[in-house]
Formats: structure tokens, C-alpha cells, sequence
């Protein structure tokens, strides 16, 4: 259905990149990782040698944001989550991210995933899916992640970065990470990718 807005939100490492971008080849809607903006605002923020809890730094880096800042190759590992996490908590920042992200999916309709995609940038969304599983299956499928791209890392501290950055997320007074009131939850921790897609795209079509 053109126009079609599907919001996949979730906790860390709970698989919602690899399901969205699925449903949406599966569907022929564009494909939006919002996380990937806050990273790169993150980001920005070290680049300068600030804070990225310093409301002002992070304002203007979100402000500034061009396409080429989401294309780099240094947004994902734990400096870049817990950048990102710590930027998403700033109002203004979030308010920056806004219009681009609803821009994105009012054109054509699109997958979005986030942590606020069904409660605030598309509370009218056609699906919302809320896809999560427990931490120590994201803490496993995050060390795996790891361990292919060749990273070094320890299975407790990777388990304690995701509880960590769930519970900024979770915690914070704006967006917080949490299902919206009429989304449904998905919870994957004995799914593999492809199970989850199957169950997920059922989902979908139900309430197409
Ligand atoms: O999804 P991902 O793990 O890449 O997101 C990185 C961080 O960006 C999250 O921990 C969260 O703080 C923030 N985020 C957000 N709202 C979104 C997407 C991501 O606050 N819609």
C-alpha cells in the first residue's frame, strides 16, 4: 500500500534492523534507521571534543547534520552507542530529527525503526511492532555481531552496555523507550532472523 507507514521499535540488539529493512524489501516501502541520525550526531559531538550530554554541542551537530555524517563507518561500537544514547536524551536534538524523519515516510510511506517511532514521530502508523527479546539473547547476538566484524569484546561488559543504555533510553523524560499503547510486541528471543521476519510479516499483513 503506497503511503504505508510501519513503525519497528525496540530495545538494543533486539534484531529490529535486520527485520525492518526485510519487511521492507518484503513490501516495497523505503527503509530508515533512526538510530543511525542519533549515532551520527553522537559522533559529531566526540569529533569536537565535547560532551555528548552538552545540550548546546549536540543541538548543533543535529542541526547540522548532512547525508555524508550518516554514511561514515565509526557509527556503531560502544563509544558510538553510548554517544548516541546520551544526544537522544537532549529535547532539542530529538526536535532537530524530527521533520527529516517524518519527511522520509509521509512521501511514499516507509520502515522505520527506532525507540519513538510509533509513540512520537508516526503515532498515527499503519503497523507498530514492538520487537524486543531478553538481554541475554541481545547480549549474545550483539558479542556475535562483534566477534564477526573482527571487534574484540567481552560477553559480561557487552551485556552491561545494553543494560545500561536500555535503562538511559527507558528512563529519560522525552521519547522514552517503551511499546506504544497500541503496538504489538515481538518478542524474538527464540526466533531466529528468519522466524521473526515470518512471524513479523504475518503481522503486517493481518493489519494491512
Ligand atoms: O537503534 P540504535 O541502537 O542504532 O540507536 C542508537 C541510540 O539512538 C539508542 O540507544 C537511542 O538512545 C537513540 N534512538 C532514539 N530514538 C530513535 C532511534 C534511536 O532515541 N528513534
Amino acid at each position: 500500500t503506497p503511503g504505508t507507514v510501519i513503525a519497528v521499535d525496540g530495545p538494543a540488539a533486539a534484531g529490529k534492523g535486520t527485520l525492518a529493512r526485510r519487511l521492507a524489501a518484503a513490501l516495497g516501502l523505503p527503509y530508515l534507521d533512526t538510530g543511525l541520525l542519533y549515532r551520527a550526531v553522537g559522533r559529531r559531538v566526540l569529533d569536537a571534543g565535547a560532551d555528548p550530554r552538552d545540550a548546546r554541542q549536540a543541538e548543533e551537530a543535529a542541526r547540522s547534520l548532512s547525508p555524508a555524517d550518516l554514511e561514515r563507518d565509526d557509527l556503531r561500537g560502544p563509544m558510538a552507542d553510548m554517544a548516541a544514547s546520551a544526544v537522544a536524551a537532549i529535547p532539542a536534538v530529538r526536535a532537530a530529527l524530527l521533520d527529516f524523519q517524518r519527511g522520509f515516510g509521509r512521501e511514499r510511506g516507509a520502515v522505520l525503526d527506532g525507540r519513538d517511532i510509533g509513540t512520537v514521530v508516526f503515532p498515527d502508523a499503519a503497523v507498530k511492532l514492538f520487537v524486543t527479546a531478553s538481554v541475554e539473547e541481545r547480549a549474545r547476538r550483539r558479542f556475535l555481531e562483534l566477534q564477526g566484524r573482527g571487534v574484540a569484546a567481552d560477553p559480561a561488559q557487552v551485556e552491561a552496555e545494553i543494560r545500561d543504555r536500555d535503562a538511559q533510553d527507558a528512563n529519560r523524560p522525552v521519547a522514552p523507550l517503551r511499546p506504544a499503547d497500541d503496538a504489538v510486541v515481538l518478542d524474538t528471543t527464540v526466533l531466529d532472523a528468519e522466524a521473526a521476519f515470518v512471524a513479523a510479516i504475518d503481522l503486517v499483513k493481518a493489519r494491512l
